[in-house]
């Protein structure tokens, strides 16, 4: 027997202000993203922001449905578009912001499950990594790839 051990690794910035200007840039998108999103049902707002190696930044938010399945994150959103319209391109990185009731959520919005197997395909898809940034008003992650979000990601097919 063999114990192992993973070790994950981010940054964490206290304002805007401390990221550099285009990580700082895509964040704004993503904040600016949470006004485009649709959510009677739970009333909150998510904004996804995906940089691209053409220099695109793809915005999406999340879209409910009174049939609830049907309904689908922002992050999904973004980055099926983005592959669909740039199919050709990378994506570089993801940023990820939430409000409620018009107030941007303190805490960093992690993703769900399903988003992050989406991540992770097109990260392998990109044969490049993809930052994560997890967008809270109190305090911002980075992750330098998705795998740190996602250890042990299905590839078997
Ligand atoms: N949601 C997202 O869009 N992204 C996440 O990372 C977490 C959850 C959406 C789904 C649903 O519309 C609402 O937030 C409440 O779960």
């Amino acid at each position: 027997m063999t114990s192992k051990e993973i070790r994950i690794a981010f940054n964490e910035y206290e304002s805007l202000d401390q990221l550099d200007q285009r990580d700082r840039e895509l964040v704004q998108a993503a904040i600016d993203a949470t006004k485009t999103s649709y959510a009677p049902y739970s009333g909150f707002n998510v904004g996804a922001a995906v940089r691209l190696d053409n220099g695109e930044i793809v915005r999406g938010s999340n879209q409910e449905n009174a049939a609830y399945p049907s309904g689908i994150c922002a992050e999904r959103t973004a980055m099926f578009y983005a592959s669909a319209a740039y199919p050709e391109a990378s994506m570089t990185a993801l940023a990820i912001a939430a409000s409620h009731k018009g107030n941007l959520c303190t805490n960093p919005v992690s993703p769900c499950g399903a988003c992050r197997q989406v991540m992770a395909q097109y990260q392998f898809k990109g044969k490049r990594n993809l930052e994560i940034i997890l967008v809270g008003a109190d305090k911002i992650w980075k992750f330098e790839k998705v795998d740190d979000l996602l250890p042990f990601i299905f590839d078997n097919i």
